[in-house]
């Protein structure tokens, strides 16, 4: 797909094809980088969008020109009718491509009904290949659960890509342990530079760590990047003629970072968010509804990326008002 196809651009000349869906802020893990202490519903939170306002609001992107769909969380799994998401999605007109952001806990049972549903691709936290790194980064003992629910998918004909937050002093000696993994296994793990979020300062600072030292690494090994298409996001891949998977590697502080950012997002009750750092949000919620048509939505979606920002304040310290990434889906 050429990404000047889409109608959808913003004052900088980004055009965005891909949207990334929450589908609940709830969570059954509690990541140190994410909910150290778990996922607590406000008293006031209003319920997660419907199958069939989520299909409404597809119906408004699609005829935008977005054709690649992401749902994530919180933890997608935990809703009863992700299937049924994903069938509503991947049956839009215009969509091409749905794909999911999971912890992976669920994916055992799940993988096989969701790639007949529509699903194409996974994406798997995986934060440590041992079992005891695992738990301590997770606060649950349940790897061999994700690894079996990763081959689920794999059986199934899914995509599956793997992510791990790099962590000083927790999970930055681990390379070795995804290498002897992926050497046989078609995955690809992905290292994601820690991000800062709101009201975690003490901890980005003990923990954040450059990506630098994995990228020479994979170098010296003979890995080497492959070339990367329109919708691929900000990962850089390495491909090795020995491996049967790869490895990525995701800085969001690095030079090009938001000059490449292609994506929307949505959260859980319908709250367009033009950035991952940003401030606010436009409510979408109360136009998906039976009497508003495709095209209103698609109106209102285009006026609120005409003030999107060129680029995230990190480097500033400014993290936007984003607490945890389980609000927004990462
Ligand atoms: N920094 C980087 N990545 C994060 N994620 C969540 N919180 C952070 C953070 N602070 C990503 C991880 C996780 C997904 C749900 O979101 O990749 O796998
Ligand atoms: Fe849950 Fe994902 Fe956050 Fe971990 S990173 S606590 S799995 S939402």
């Amino acid at each position: 797909m050429n990404a000047v196809t889409t109608s959808l651009v913003d004052p900088q000349g980004r055009h965005f094809e891909y949207l990334r869906l929450s589908v609940t802020e709830a969570c059954n893990y509690r990541c140190v980088y994410c909910l150290p202490n778990g996922f607590h519903s406000a008293p006031s939170s209003s319920r997660a969008l419907t199958v069939d306002e989520i299909g409404r609001l597809l119906a408004g992107m699609a005829s935008l020109g977005v054709w690649k769909v992401r749902l994530t969380g919180g933890e997608p799994t935990l809703r009863a009718d992700l299937t049924e998401i994903v069938a509503r999605a991947a049956s839009t007109p215009g969509i091409r491509k749905v794909a999911l952001s999971t912890n992976g806990d669920r994916l055992q049972g799940l993988a096989a009904p969701l790639a007949a549903a529509g699903l194409s691709q996974v994406n798997v936290s995986i934060d440590h290949p041992d079992s005891f790194g695992f738990e301590r980064i997770t606060g649950r003992a349940r790897l061999a659960q994700v690894r079996a629910g990763v081959d689920s998918c794999l059986e199934a004909g899914l995509r599956v890509k793997v992510n791990v937050v790099r962590l000083r002093g927790v999970n930055d000696d681990a390379l070795d342990g995804f290498m002897r993994w992926v050497r046989d296994t078609p995955v690809t793990v992905r290292f994601i530079e820690l991000m800062q979020t709101a009201g975690r300062e003490a901890f980005f600072e003990a923990h954040h760590v450059s990506l630098d030292p994995v990228r020479e690494r994979l170098l010296a090994d003979g890995w080497r990047p492959i070339p990367r298409a329109s919708a691929d996001g900000p990962a850089v891949e390495y491909a090795h003629t020995d491996f049967a998977g790869g490895f990525g590697l995701i800085a969001p502080y690095g030079p090009d970072f938001c000059a490449g950012c292609n994506r929307l997002r949505v959260t859980a009750r319908g709250g367009l968010r033009l950035c991952l750092f940003g401030r606010g949000e436009t409510t979408l919620r109360h136009l998906l509804v039976p009497e508003v048509q495709a095209a209103l939505v698609a109106e209102h979606i285009r006026a609120a990326l005409r003030g999107k920002p060129a680029g995230h304040h990190l480097h500033e310290n400014d993290a936007g008002d984003t607490a945890h990434l389980a609000a927004l889906g990462g």
